[in-house]
């Protein structure tokens, strides 16, 4: 398909007819409809919500269904658009996988969770980055529908990619307030986001709100090393660090993270793809940055690491606490390292029933 046929529209917004069913008013979760009022070109650029009235913008067919986020939001949304941007370009973009089990994360999600993180009919990617993944699951599942929501401006990266097909989606969204239609969904899985979030067991039961009961769940967070002290202690200087770089502007803080990748990738990565080879692999994987495929990859999470706003960190015990509490059945909480990553992957499946309080 060309460009020029770019999707299938209702003619007006750039919005699939088929994605108004599936998004929500991120205020009161009321049904959205086009606006009526005409864009510059002719097309209808706004969404109305039935309920409320309120009044969304759509861009290059991405619906920008955010509502008023707070000052360290819109300082997480700034940093993630800003590397979202570089990635948009293919020169930029990180190439080859992870050198570990897990090449890449929807693997690592799946191999973690010992589950296809696909089933039904309709999912979420949430926090879906410029959206890569969500354009991979939608040409591997040609009857899967994924919806990709994130609070940057990366989704728009990828709107024309997305709009050339029939079943993938992109939406501008905050997962605290997340637009999208409640028991609607299938399955919904999640890579590194919750943990970056105002409060990440909040975004968790939003996310299980638009699940149909029995839906599936896979997320994957950062882990707080209470049960490894060396790797505790190596964090405390990145935490206090961060202290200070957080504040930084993303386009300085990009400057430094290029700055300082080689060092890391010297001093980290090549000696345990070293170890690796040696046959050391358990040694290897602890090593932080050890599986990183190249400089372009260290950079860009060296940027993450040290210009996320908001970075949690979770034990396995914290995990099976949100098991409980929200009734979760065929739940598993697992520790990444075998795969190659640092942190935990929770799976689970929404209850057919409300747990007691
Ligand atoms: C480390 S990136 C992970 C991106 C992608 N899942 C991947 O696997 O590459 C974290 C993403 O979470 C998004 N994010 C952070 N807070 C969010 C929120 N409250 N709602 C939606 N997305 C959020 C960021 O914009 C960013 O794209
Ligand atoms: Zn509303």
């Amino acid at each position: 398909m060309s460009d020029s046929e770019v999707a299938r529209t209702d003619g007006r917004t750039g919005v699939r007819p088929e994605l108004l069913e599936l998004i929500a008013c991120p205020v009161c979760c009321g049904g959205l409809t086009p606006s009526g009022a005409e864009g510059a070109q002719g097309a209808v650029d706004e969404l109305i919500c039935r309920s409320c009235t309120r009044v969304f913008a759509v861009r290059e067919g991405v619906p920008i269904l955010l509502d008023a986020p707070s000052k360290r939001e819109r300082q997480t949304a700034e940093l993630y658009s800003n590397l979202w941007e570089k990635f948009a370009s293919r020169r930029h973009r990180p190439s080859g996988g992870y050198r570990a089990p897990a090449t890449s994360h929807l693997e690592l999600l799946r191999m973690a969770a010992g589950w296809d993180l696909i089933e039904g009919t309709v999912g979420i990617d949430a926090g879906c980055g410029p959206g890569d993944s969500v354009l991979e699951v939608a040409d591997r599942h040609p009857d899967i529908t994924v919806v990709g929501v994130d609070l940057a401006d990366g989704v728009l990266s990828r709107a024309t990619a997305a709009a050339r097909r029939p079943n993938a989606h992109l939406v501008q969204g905050n997962l605290l307030a997340i637009p999208l239609t409640i028991g609607r969904f299938d399955f919904v899985y999640s890579f590194g986001v919750l943990h970056h979030t105002a409060a990440p067991f909040a975004a968790f039961e939003r996310l299980l709100r638009c699940l149909r009961p029995g839906g599936r769940i896979t997320v994957f967070v950062y882990k707080d090393f209470s049960d490894l002290w060396v790797k505790r202690a190596l964090l405390a200087p990145v935490t206090w660090a961060r202290r200070w770089s957080v504040r930084l502007p993303p386009s300085l803080l990009q400057w430094l993270a290029w700055g300082g990748a080689p060092l890391v990738y010297g001093l980290l990565t090549l000696p345990a793809r070293v170890l690796a080879r040696l046959g050391a692999t358990t040694l290897a994987r602890h090593i932080p940055y050890g599986t990183f495929p190249s400089l372009r990859a260290v950079a860009s999470s060296l940027q993450d690491r040290f210009g996320a706003p908001f970075e949690h960190r979770f034990s396995a015990a914290d995990l099976w606490g949100w098991v409980k509490a929200t009734g979760l059945t065929e739940a598993r909480v697992v520790d990444c390292f075998k795969f190659g990553f640092s942190g935990l992957v929770l799976a689970g499946r929404k209850a057919t029933a409300v747990p007691a309080p």
